[in-house]
């Protein structure tokens, strides 16, 4: 397979080869519906993500390839690129948006697709025009970042990530589905799928961590909660898998910036979510704001057309991100318009959001003939596959009663703060008179809730929270007082976000004196801090909240610190003095009845990290699935400076360790847990069965290895674990992870109980991205650990034969 292509020197043979692709995908699809195996995947956790072949799609009917046909014939030049703009309904927010002449550009055909409509009424008094009105009666496709949540918000999604739970992720998934297209909402731009390594970049806060394997469960559980068990469904919204690709690796974790990943580390890390969410069936998908390797992602033939229809037959709609077609000028490969809109187009991006840039020059590209008509109608036919498929032309409007006002449904309420509850981490618990200081007790009279996210309920909502209205939250002031009653409740601010008066600090510092324990609800401020374009230098608590905390634990009283935060926060000092601990995201609307739960002890945590938790910034980027250095530190004391050549000449700090404050998959609980070594039902595999298993389908249905330990309660009370399964490869033509995460499992246990958890591995948990640039099984070393987070348990060794 040649991945030289890092340029844009395809035009006419790129237009050829993507239109003998869409022969050859109508062929698959023929293929398929007669063998019966296309269907979205129905697979279990440990089922993996990548395989490298054609994703299986929901957009697979030929009926519909005939009726695009018939429709593709009577378009005209200008209809079709219609079929390729998307607008922003709404304020201006860049150039060429906030447009008022929707009206008339829909009437017109002159437009595909709009956004940011508000609810059910906006949405149809479009799809009217461009039912009634337009010559062809094509029907929009209304989108809106529905993130985490329409109206019921769910905490977002670092935090769902963080429960481990895709079922219950799917059923968060499927509830902003039913709300949303009850709002005329048919296309979210969801799930955010881009693997993120570093805090810094405000970003993190969308997507599910560092790890592929999880991000590629996770990608899969949105895809089939937004689509339900059919596309078309007037319950259903589509998927949209963004931002592709490696948005989450910009230089510094400065948002926008440019990135440089191998085609190996694309393929082993941030392509696998993308290929789950679109296996899964997601009909769509978004590129970049990035530069990629040199090359724009939203004009990047390589990863646009070489691996999404080439390699992957992706029949669904490659969208820009907001105005990115525009930015190609910004990027300097595009002095004017026109250019920018032949390099995107011929790259293989097929709508150009908010740009305003297909819209004009697109028509006169296809004249001139710079561009093809066959290359267009690739694209326009994309579009119209997923409006039909969507269910558009059948039902293109909404109906208006179903979009409901009143207080949220108590089944959603109920999903909301069990995801809340499931998503919280527990860092840290340490002992005061040799109790440990949660779950609190009644015994503890008062409580001294101090801090700006104590009682803030729309920081709950975290980021993109849509819909999400305020007056839905029940913040954790609300749900503490109504547990203890308000004498019980002594609530003292404290600080802003931002800044915090000595009169602030004092009277937080004279509630805690006067309470039997203080909760500090501290953090950044979500929308403004942990988000888009929210990059951070530092990553401490800002202003003068670590002061506050500082303060408030002089007092003497035990403190539980609550972090309301979207990355991990670089904080020693409270990690080092502050006895309990809870990493909490934004939870949603049910945020204060969840942490009454957990901090009463009605449940015990069980959130665990998706993301490595550095200890300081210079560390950064720091993620557990890192390869081996030729000098790893081994047994190097790294607390101290290096003494002599042995411990210097390592890959090490001088003035830091290397291990991070705590490892992905780390959280606490308020039992402990054992667990047995692992148990293999083989220790020999073949590399060439596993390679042969890899290439025909149904690989992720195949089990080739069982590998099973006894999980035991040790504590008094019930609770979930995470049962984590890591793979490291030795061997191989190319350095791979030390282990890396292919299989988990979420298992309650009652107190003193024993579980045997059995893990169904498959050939893709012993695949790599090899030397020659394939995805295969290599003869090797295979260690197995099933371990409660990634830096502990012992390996059993599997060995990998010819
Ligand atoms: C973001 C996308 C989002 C789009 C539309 C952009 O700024 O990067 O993730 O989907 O806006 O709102």
């Amino acid at each position: 397979m040649c991945h030289s292509l890092l340029g844009w020197c395809k035009t006419e043979a790129q237009h050829r080869s993507t239109f003998t692709n869409t022969k050859r995908y109508i062929l698959l699809v023929v293929l398929a519906l007669t063998f019966g195996a296309v269907s979205p995947g129905q697979d279990s956790t440990t089922s993996a993500a990548f395989r490298g072949l054609p994703v299986r799609s929901t957009l697979a009917d030929p009926a519909i390839e005939s009726k695009v046909d018939a429709l593709l014939k009577q378009m005209t030049l200008e209809e079709k690129v219609g079929q390729l703009v998307q607008y922003s309904v709404g304020t201006a927010a860049g150039p060429g948006t906030g447009r008022e002449d929707y009206d008339d550009l829909v009437a017109k055909g002159e437009v595909g697709s709009l956004y940011n409509l508000n609810g059910a009424a906006a949405a149809n008094h479009y799809q009217h025009i461009a039912m009634e009105k337009a010559r062809l009666h094509i029907p929009l496709i209304n989108g809106l970042d529905v993130i985490h949540g329409y109206r019921t918000e769910f905490p977002v999604p670092l935090g769902l990530a963080a429960t481990w739970d895709p079922e219950l992720v799917q059923k968060a998934a499927r509830i902003a589905a039913e709300e949303a297209s009850a709002a005329g909402v048919r296309w979210t731009f969801s799930p955010m799928v881009d693997i993120a390594r570093d805090p810094r970049w405000g970003r993190m806060i969308e997507g599910a961590g560092e790890d592929p394997y999880l991000g590629s469960v996770m990608a899969r559980a949105y895809v089939r909660g937004y689509q339900g068990p059919k596309l078309n469904a007037s319950d259903s919204i589509a998927a949209c898998a963004k931002h592709f690709v490696g948005y989450g690796a910009a230089e510094g974790g400065r948002d926008y910036n440019t990135t440089e990943i191998s085609v190996h580390t694309l393929h082993e890390v941030y392509l696998p979510p993308f290929y789950a969410a679109l296996d899964a069936g997601s009909p769509t998908i978004m590129s970049a704001f990035s530069v990629l390797n040199g090359v724009p992602a939203a004009a990047n033939p390589f990863t646009l057309t070489q691996i999404l229809r080439d390699e992957w037959h992706f029949p669904g709609i490659a969208d820009s991100d907001f105005g990115a077609v525009r930015e190609l000028m910004a990027h300097g490969i595009a002095n004017d318009g026109e250019t920018a809109a032949y390099r995107a187009f011929s790259a293989g991006l097929d709508m150009d959001m908010e740009g305003n840039i297909y819209h004009q020059y697109l028509a006169e590209l296809v004249n001139s003939g710079k561009i093809s008509e066959a290359r267009l109608d690739e694209s326009v036919r994309r579009v119209l596959r997923v409006k039909f498929a969507v269910g558009l032309f059948d039902h293109p409007y909404t109906d208006e009663s179903r979009e409901k006002t009143g207080p949220l449904p108590r089944q959603n309420l109920d999903v909301a703060r069990t995801a809340a509850e499931r998503s919280f981490v527990l860092l840290r618990n340490e002992s005061i008179n040799s109790r440990h200081l949660l779950p609190l007790t009644n015994a503890q009279q008062t409580v001294a809730l101090i801090g700006p996210l104590a009682d803030d309920a729309g920081e709950m909502l975290g980021s993109w929270s849509s819909h999400g209205q305020p007056s839905d939250v029940v913040t954790l002031k609300a749900a503490l007082t109504e547990r203890l009653g308000a004498d019980r409740v002594k609530y003292a601010k404290g600080a802003e976000f931002r800044t915090a008066t000595d009169e602030q600090i004092g009277a937080a510092v004279n509630a805690a004196r006067s309470a039997d324990v203080a909760i500090l609800a501290l953090g950044e401020d979500a929308p403004t801090m942990t988000a888009e374009a929210a990059s951070r230098a530092h990553l401490d608590l800002p202003g003068r909240q670590e002061e506050l905390l500082e303060k408030v634990c002089a007092t003497g009283k035990p403190v539980v610190l609550l972090l309301f935060t979207g990355r991990p926060l670089t904080l020693p000092w409270a990690f080092a003095h502050v006895p309990a601990v809870i990493e909490a995201w934004y939870p949603g609307v049910q945020a204060g009845p969840a942490l009454v739960r957990i901090l009463y002890g009605e449940a015990a945590p069980s959130g665990r990290l998706t993301v490595t938790w550095p200890r300081a910034v210079g560390q950064i980027p720091l993620y557990y699935d890192a390869l081996s250095t030729g000098r790893p530190a081994g047994n190097v004391d790294l607390t101290r400076p290096p003494s002599n050549a042995v411990e210097k000449y390592v890959s090490r700090y001088i003035d830091e360790v290397n291990a991070p404050q705590f490892p992905f998959g780390f959280g606490l609980s308020y039992t402990g847990f054992r667990y047995s070594a692992p148990a293999v039902s083989t220790t020999k595999l073949s590399a060439r069965d596993l390679a042969q298993d890899l290439r025909s389908r149904p690989a992720d249905s195949k089990t080739v290895i069982t590998v099973t330990a006894d999980v035991t309660n040790t504590g008094k009370v019930a609770a979930d674990e995470v049962v984590q399964l890591y793979v490291g490869l030795r061997g191989t033509s190319t350095a791979e992870p030390v282990r890396a995460l292919k299989a988990f499992q979420r298992v309650s246990l009652a107190p003193g109980e024993t579980k045997k958890v059995s893990f169904s591995l498959t050939p893709e948990s012993f695949a790599v991205w090899d030397i020659q640039n394939n995805y295969t099984v290599e003869p090797c070393e295979a260690r197995i650990w099933v371990s409660p987070d990634s830096a502990s348990g012992s390996p059993v060794l599997v060995e990998i034969g010819q």
